[in-house]
């Protein structure tokens, strides 16, 4: 928006030239008055930031905005900073240092490691991302793909090209593609449902997923020199995480396994026919192993025109087999139904073991690039990793609903009449032999309530959809809250329900659905060691355990942050992990951790790379899950390039946290852990004591943040609490850090933190532990960049708006203290003169940001003045929402 006077902050070349597009697109489609109104309002917020004297200090413009202007004025804004966003993409592609595959195995080598270990420990690996619907994306679909195009045209337009393939010129189609942008609405007008969300996650896996995976495993291949195994795959929740959602249930679970299914198969078909367009070798030209002859005469393709051309005939019967997998799982044709009648795959083994063949054919040929590169083999690939299902869906419940529903199982099956009444060790027993014979609870002619009942369904859903798109289809069943063994037996007596779990012949257990515990607050993360030592000490779950070869452990940032703060969480999470290490090793089972993290610092956010090197040595045992959510997803995996990219970073840094060695001296490790120790206890003090412990912290809260404003917004299928009580305990982690970041407090990201740091005796030591230790450098760089968004002068705005002043004041000033203690002392820690003066790409695109944000939330706390006031005009609920949109998107973080 950069006007006549080419009049802008950014030194990017990009932002300035979509930003003069932007300003040509608000003058031509909004008229000449909005651009004048928001150009002013730009350039005096610009001066203010810049120290300017004077600079809008009696008039900053905004007064001037009636209603309709002001919701023109931030849409403008917002697209400003989406397209400032893009920009910035554009260059951030390329990867962290050291993060690139090739870096990875450099690494090692210098580490004396052979590539043979490294394929060693690959075959034991597991990497995998696991997309989620948390509720933190606040842009619509078509916004993101308007998005995706300019990013498309840019990369033309850097190539030399002046034209598009159509022949269009770019710069006009990349200002008429801004154009659309001003005139799409930006807010979502309907509630989001669950399919919704499915469908949202599967256009990913389609568009991205898909094709990104293979071609990522090719380049590994490459720089290895031999073919790993499938070791990264994709992951979802959407349509089993129930927990707190009401709306998922067993239909959901069946909507999204049949789709993301679908989807693979299709995805298969269109390879194939692409394939057997190719692949016209004639019997006549070359000779044929008998292999792909047989193959081809068993496909009864007996099309004259095709008699000498064994390949295409081959994929004709293989296209004819899994168009009628197909109608066999989907329940109907694909779009381009096969000629041929086949019988359908029993599974992808078979398909991948036809694909094989014709592979091996090919390679006989001597046309081994077809056979190990090129599409066949990425085909082959994608069967691999992706099978009949796409993506692993997760189950999801809340360790209470469990509890109930055996509870009631238990009663109308006679076995005991109060499950709940029962202490821990009574309930374990009772569980475990429950869990030692196969005759279940659920009796088909009784009637249980509507939970019960729901619970039942879905489990039965999961037990149809392992029969029919395989065992990876689903593996795996987190509890969330889970505080104690009992709470993980449940799971497996509730899955035995639909033949998930069962005893076989010589009494061993077996199951094919994990029962994972999510630990997430402070004191369960605390007993999770014990926890999971008396887990293993069950003869019957340490069989299983065993048998399985591994056994997940979930571990969530944002509740643990909610509840201990941002210090103590990531102080726990690192030492219930570091604890976890010795009782997996005892038990003989491999520990995979899966870490529940959001994009925002309050919840685990930051770099990935950076985060999976800070986890404690012997943690990351080549098995990795991670949780990727909301504005993330599109983020690292919109556009193919990007989830290589995103993909490759997480498998070096799981590869280089397996296997390289510590560079820290381990009487370092002793003294810093012990300093952390003491750090967290003080910093968990001063947090508890704010959010719990003070009188009025809630309505101080719920006033000064637009939390219920933040409700109102459509960008999720469940509801943003779990309970209608306002206590801080049952507010969803997710609105809790949204709101504090639309305040400009972030308190989540930092709070406490500071005080305990600056109490710390002995500074020194802060000092060395920044200088050399990669974990505390994690903690302080993601505190600096909260920090860096944060504003305590925007902030104060906002405690303006809580009724009773004095208890804002008094709360307020904690607050500001702890944000000027925990700056100064990461200053001081860090010797620095100011936040990020040591990352200054980070620090320019922030400052960039700034002015555009500061005039947005000024307009939100005078919308949400008129809101609470009762004003009925319906255009200032719509104004806070798109405030809300803005804002998020200029921060970059939602919650
Ligand atoms: P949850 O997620 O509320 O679904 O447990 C928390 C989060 O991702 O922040």
């Amino acid at each position: 928006m950069t006007g006549q006077n080419n009049y802008s902050i950014s030194q990017n070349p990009d932002v300035r030239l979509l930003g003069k597009m932007l300003g040509d697109v608000i003058r031509a489609y909004g008229g000449e008055k909005l651009f004048r109104q928001t150009e002013y309002i730009r350039s005096t917020s610009v001066d203010r930031f810049r120290g300017i004297e004077g600079a809008g200090e009696s008039d900053r413009g905004l007064g001037a905005l009636n209603l309709d202007d002001t919701l023109n004025f931030v849409r403008g804004f917002m697209l400003f900073s989406l397209l400032a966003n893009l920009a910035e993409d554009r260059q951030g592609l390329a990867h962290e240092e050291g993060a690139t595959v090739e870096e990875a195995f450099a690494r090692l080598k210098n580490e004396g490691i052979s590539p043979d270990a490294l394929l060693a420990m690959l075959s034991n690996s597991l990497i995998v991302p696991v997309l989620t619907a948390h509720p933190t994306e606040v842009r619509r679909k078509s916004i993101i793909d308007h998005k995706n195009r300019i990013a498309a045209l840019m990369a033309m337009r850097d190539e030399g090209q002046s034209s598009t393939a159509d022949g269009d010129d770019i710069d006009s189609a990349i200002y008429r593609q801004i154009a659309l942008l001003w005139q799409t609405r930006p807010l979502r007008r309907e509630k989001l449902f669950v399919t919704d969300e499915i469908e949202n996650a599967r256009a990913y896996m389609q568009e991205v997923f898909l094709t990104a995976l293979p071609k990522l495993y090719m380049r590994w291949e490459k720089a290895l020199g031999a073919r790993p195994p499938g070791f990264v795959r994709l992951g979802t929740w959407i349509g089993g995480d129930r927990d707190g959602n009401p709306f998922v249930n067993a239909e959901t679970l069946r909507y999204a396994v049949t789709r993301d299914g679908g989807t693979a198969i299709r995805h298969y078909l269109e390879s194939i026919h692409k394939l057997g367009a190719e692949i016209s070798i004639s019997s006549g030209m070359s000779e044929t192993p008998e292999s792909v002859l047989a193959l081809a005469d068993k496909s009864g393709d007996l099309a004259p025109s095709r008699a000498d051309e064994p390949y295409r005939r081959a994929l004709s019967g293989i296209y004819a087999r899994l168009a009628a997998t197909h109608v066999a799982l989907i329940g109907d044709s694909p779009p381009r139904p096969s000629a041929l009648t086949g019988e359908p795959y029993a599974g992808p083994d078979e398909l991948r073991a036809d694909l094989v063949t014709v592979a091996a054919g090919l390679a006989k040929d001597g046309d081994g690039a077809l056979s190990s590169g090129g599409a066949l083999g990425r085909l082959i690939r994608a069967v691999e990793i992706f099978g009949f299902h796409l993506a692993t869906l997760d189950l999801r419940q809340n360790s209470d609903v469990h509890e109930r529903v055996i509870a009631e199982l238990l009663r109308k099956a006679g076995v005991v009449d109060d499950y709940a009444a029962l202490d821990e060790q009574a309930r374990v027993d009772l569980l475990l032999e429950e869990l030692s014979h196969n005759r279940p609870l659920a009796g088909a002619w009784t009637a249980y309530s509507e939970e019960t009942a729901k619970e039942l369904a879905i489990i039965r859903a999961a037990a149809k959809a392992q029969t029919d798109f395989g065992r990876q289809a689903i593996t795996t069943y987190n509890i969330s809250k889970t505080e104690s063994v009992s709470d993980m037996l449940e799971v497996y007596v509730l899955l035995k329900q639909a033949g998930l779990y069962q005893i076989g012949e010589d009494g061993t257990p077996s199951a094919t659905i994990m029962s994972v515990p999510l630990f997430e607050t402070i004191a369960d993360l605390q007993a999770a060691p014990a926890t999971m030592k008396a887990f293993f000490a069950l003869s019957p779950m340490r069989a299983l355990a065993k048998a399985r070869g591994h056994q997940e452990v979930m571990i969530g940032y944002s509740d643990s942050n909610k509840d201990g703060g941002y210090l103590t969480s990531t102080w726990e999470l690192y030492e219930a992990s570091s604890a976890l290490a010795p009782v997996f090793a005892e038990a003989g089972v491999a520990m995979q951790l899966f870490h529940g993290r959001g994009g925002a610092v309050g919840r685990g956010g930051g770099s990935a790379f950076g985060a999976i090197l800070a986890q404690p040595q012997g943690t990351v045992q080549g098995r990795i899950r991670i949780t990727e959510q909301g504005e993330v997803i599109a983020a690292k995996y919109g556009t193919v390039d990007n989830a290589v990219t995103s993909l490759e970073t997480m498998a070096s840094a799981t590869m280089l946290a397996t296997l390289s060695s510590d560079p820290i001296d381990k009487a370092d490790v002793v003294r810093f852990k012990a300093a952390m120790a003491e750090l967290s206890a003080r910093a968990f003090t001063h947090y508890r004591g704010l959010v719990y412990e003070t009188e009025g912290f809630r309505p101080f809260f719920r006033q000064m943040t637009p939390i219920g404003e933040i409700a109102t917004l459509k960008i999720g299928s469940r509801p943003s609490s779990r309970t209608a009580s306002d206590a801080i305990e049952d507010l969803r982690a997710i609105p809790w850090v949204f709101s504090w970041a639309q305040a400009r407090v972030m308190l989540p990201g930092w709070y406490g933190t500071g005080q305990a740091l600056a109490d710390f005796g002995d500074k020194g030591l802060l000092k060395a532990m920044a200088g050399e230790w990669s974990y505390f450098q994690t903690i302080l760089a993601n505190m600096e960049m909260v920090l860096a968004k944060s504003d305590m002068g925007i902030a104060a705005h906002y405690a303006g708006l809580v009724e009773d002043q004095a208890l804002s004041q008094r709360l307020f000033g904690r607050i500001t203290d702890g944000w000027h203690d925990a700056r100064d002392s990461l200053l001081d820690a860090t010797g620095q003169a100011h936040l990020l003066e040591a990352h200054p790409a980070l620090n320019n695109s922030i400052r960039l940001r700034l002015p555009y944000i500061e005039p947005l939330n000024l307009l939100q706390i005078e919308l949400m003045k008129r809101y609470r006031a009762g004003e009925a005009d319906e255009r200032i609920g719509e104004g806070i929402q798109l405030t809300i949109n803005a804002i998020a998107t200029a921060l970059r973080n939602s919650g």
